[in-house]
């Protein structure tokens, strides 16, 4: 991986990895620790000089993606007209990350074309893009998608990678090693909004038991990196079903998410919702030699499976064949 995104000019092609979150979603924006890793499965975007400004060729009239506007306000004014193509294998509004490795993937092309950046600058430009379409939430989708590999939020300082700020709020990224795991996501085909899910559960951590509730997801989540970093599957997978607990209890799990970890439990160590809740994926920890077996489990309970592992690679430019108009 390099630290760089050199400089170039357009057409400029960029890739970016969706995420995977092992613990901590949700309470992570209230300054708990989180877990995550960037997810072998990626968004692609060509960028490239146009008469107008289009995304995927949409027809004039159509809605604006939130993702596109604030990438454009933020990251090219006055840059003129463009057109992006984009595609990618990950489900949209699934919880894996498909925003996330658009704006990483868009952002990096963009910067490339305005002359380059590094990749700490990419991960603050990228958030900032972010939330100025969610209006909510903490870097890590953002910053997984820019660095690749397993990071933590909010950990501590041990193998800092960089901070990502935005007014009085410091979010400190890590860098942890990658157990070498192989695990199962799977989409439950119901779509959410993750602005919705983050600001109905930050009520309920303002409210009643609300700030017990959090310190338990920031000792689960504590846990859980030091499980993952040991290789220990049996605790993490307890440790897995234990944040879903509590999931469930900020109200963000869904009647189609307990079916998916129903499905899973015989062939998993342990499992839990990915993401904002409210739909969207679970992840589950195969028990060793059971991946085959869960994934088949997730699909006939009618989930969308994926067998993952993490990918070391984060965003990154694409080289376009000389016919791409180089
Ligand atoms: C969404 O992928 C993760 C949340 O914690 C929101 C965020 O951290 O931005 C639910």
């Amino acid at each position: 991986m390099t630290d760089e995104i050199p400089a170039r000019d357009l057409p400029v092609s960029a890739r970016a990895p969706g995420k995977c979150i092992v613990f901590g979603e949700h309470a992570v924006v209230r300054g708990a620790p989180e877990l995550l890793f960037a997810l072998d499965l990626e968004a692609q975007v060509v960028v490239r000089r146009s008469e107008r400004t289009v995304l995927n060729a949409e027809p004039e009239g159509a809605e604006p993606n939130p993702y596109f506007r604030s990438a454009l306000d933020l990251a090219w004014r006055g840059g003129g007209p463009i057109a992006v193509r984009s595609v990618t294998r990950l489900p949209r509004a699934a919880g894996l990350g498909s925003s996330a490795a658009f704006v990483a993937a868009l952002a990096a092309a963009l910067a490339s074309a305005t002359g380059g950046t590094d990749r700490a600058a990419l991960a603050q430009r990228a958030f900032e893009i972010e939330r100025g379409a969610q209006g909510v939430g903490s870097p890590g989708d953002t910053s997984a998608s820019v660095a690749g590999g397993y990071l933590t939020v909010n950990a501590g300082s041990s193998g800092r990678l960089w901070e990502v700020a935005r007014g009085e709020d410091r979010w400190t990224i890590g860098r942890v090693d990658d157990p070498g795991w192989v695990w199962a996501v799977a989409y439950t085909g119901v779509p959410r909004s993750t602005a919705d899910a983050v600001r109905a559960v930050a009520a309920r951590f303002g409210s009643d038991g609300g700030g017990r509730l959090l310190e338990e997801f920031r000792r689960v989540a504590s846990e859980g990196i030091d499980a993952v970093g040991r290789g220990d599957r049996e605790a993490t997978g307890r440790l897995l079903t234990r944040n879903q607990e509590l999931l469930r209890e900020v109200g963000v799990s869904h009647p189609r998410i307990e079916e998916l970890l129903r499905a899973a439990e015989p062939a998993a160590e342990g499992a839990k919702l990915t993401g904002a809740g409210a739909g969207g994926s679970i992840v589950a920890l195969p028990k060793a030699g059971r991946e085959t077996e869960l994934v088949r489990r997730l699909a006939r309970a009618g989930g969308l499976p994926f067998a993952v592992r993490g990918t070391p690679a984060g965003a990154s430019l694409v080289d376009l064949p000389a016919s791409a108009g180089r």
